[in-house]
């Protein structure tokens, strides 16, 4: 038998890429190929992109640069670019980087393996479709092999919300759900392979409504049936809109046990006027109103979210509004960013503001954010909390997981296998992470 070819594939963005890897990985798997962690040994090489800042997309043609002398010692090496920037740049990717042997976009990447045959003819191959043809059914067979404990699954897809700073709705086309058996049917796969925690995908996540045998389920209706596999201990889901925020999903923070207590819900601004011009169609207010009424449900629930600081037409009194937001909010966690020109997006062509204002801003945000990180972080020291154990840690000896609140945690303990969920007595909080000590109950 030939030996395999290998395939590197490098991600950036956001989970919904890391989660295409996987299927990619999977359906090259198809085609002969093995996966590979570097670059060096491969025979292809496929750079799955991220287009949602400037900086991000300009990473993909610096680094396609490296790849150069790669290709001078192995003609045969075929480099593809995956993603958002392939969806937004196909031609352009293909003109300004004559190493690119092809093109897929994220609505195309079953079609990889006839894709890569034709390159192997010699000919650059392009497709930047958004297909008819459902590329979650094409990739049905699945790898069956046992993997970590936590896996991310793809529910919801695109978006049709339109925030006026964001190319997402042209990368990833408009919104649409999968169905829901066929969720649970991979949920059921993901588990019997020896996952634990399955957090839901999708860009607008909360606005599923994927079919089921009743009609459309709620992402609520769909949390609670998977809460039915057994073996599967944990549920997520990122990333939700504030406008999607229904009641069925508020109550199941309160009573579903296995749906986490940690909620992302991306604000990107406390001023109202801002908020309005980003066709965010939420205020500060109704955004405030609507995390009293998640915390009622479920107190102790972990809140994070999104900022853009410096858009088009931001004063300091609108940037003090988001201040004032994330003091009232007290985040656990939070990504904040300068507002990043994206072309062909209606705030691109606003007036701008400086880029030294954009620094202070998001200077001064994270200082605020950190703190309240921090205080999150240390408010569970001497607390007793649930660890999913993923991989040892940097120590001998040493085994990190997540908790419930998905703090990073670390114990010293020789026994604990990755998927182990354990309580662990949380003694110590560092910058990024805390320390515990595994509670042995008679049962374990
Ligand atoms: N669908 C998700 C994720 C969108 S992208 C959501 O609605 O939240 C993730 C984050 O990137 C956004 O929440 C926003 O804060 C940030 N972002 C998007 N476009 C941006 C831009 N042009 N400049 C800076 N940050 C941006
Ligand atoms: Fe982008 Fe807004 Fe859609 Fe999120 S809701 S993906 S920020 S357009
Ligand atoms: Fe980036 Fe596309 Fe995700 S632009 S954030 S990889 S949806």
């Amino acid at each position: 038998m030939a030996e395999p070819k290998k395939l590197f594939i490098k991600t950036y963005g956001c989970q919904m890429n890391v989660y295409d890897s996987e299927r990619m990985a999977e359906a090259m798997g198809g085609a002969g190929y093995v996966e590979t962690d570097t670059a060096d040994d491969a025979d292809m090489i496929l750079l799955n992109t991220c287009h949602i800042r400037e900086k991000a997309a300009e990473k993909v043609y610096s680094e396609l640069g490296r790849f150069r002398e790669l290709k001078d010692v192995k003609p045969d090496l075929k480099i593809g670019v995956a993603g958002c920037v392939a969806q937004a740049e196909g031609e352009e990717i293909m003109r300004r980087q004559p190493l690119v042997d092809l093109v897929v976009g994220p609505q195309s990447y079953h079609r990889l393996p006839q894709m890569e045959a034709k390159t192997r003819e010699g000919q650059k191959a392009l497709d930047t479709d958004f297909p008819l043809d459902d590329k979650f059914d094409t990739l049905r067979t699945r790898a069956k092999a046992k993997r970590g404990p936590t896996a991310f699954l793809t529910v919801q897809e695109g978006c049709d919300k339109f925030c006026a700073f964001c190319v997402v709705p042209y990368t990833r086309g408009a919104e649409v759900s999968r169905p829901a058996d066929r969720i649970l049917e991979e949920a059921r796969e993901l588990v019997d392979r020896g996952v634990r925690e399955i957090t839901l995908l999708g860009q607008n996540v909360n606005a599923y409504h994927g079919a089921g045998a009743d009609g459309d389920l709620t992402l609520a209706q769909l949390i609670w049936q998977l809460d039915k596999i057994d073996g599967l201990a944990r549920i997520r889901f990122t990333t939700s809109h504030p406008n999607d925020m229904a009641e069925d999903l508020i109550e199941a923070h309160g009573t579903c046990d296995k749906l986490m207590p940690y909620l992302h819900l991306p604000v990107q601004s406390g001023s109202d006027k801002i908020l309005k011009r980003m066709n965010r169609s939420h205020t500060a207010d109704s955004y405030l109103r609507l995390i009293e009424r998640i915390r009622a449900a479920r107190p102790d629930i972990l809140m994070s979210g999104d900022f853009i600081v410096g858009f088009p037409e931001e004063t300091e009194e609108d940037f003090q509004a988001t201040m004032d937001l994330i003091e009232e909010v007290n985040y656990g966690y939070a990504y904040s960013f300068k507002y990043s020109t994206r072309p062909g997006t209606p705030a691109a062509e606003r007036p701008q503001v400086d880029e030294d204002v954009k620094s202070d801003r998001l200077q001064r945000l994270q200082a605020l954010i950190t703190r309240q990180q921090r205080a999150a972080q240390e408010a569970m020291v001497g607390r007793i909390v649930n660890v999913l154990f993923e991989k040892p840690g940097r120590f001998e000896w040493q085994m990190v997981g997540k908790s419930d609140y998905l703090h990073a945690v670390h114990v010293t303990e020789s026994d604990i296998q990755s998927g182990d969920i354990l309580p662990v007595k949380i003694v110590g909080s560092s910058a990024n992470s805390l320390s515990g000590e595994v509670l042995r109950q008679a049962a374990e």
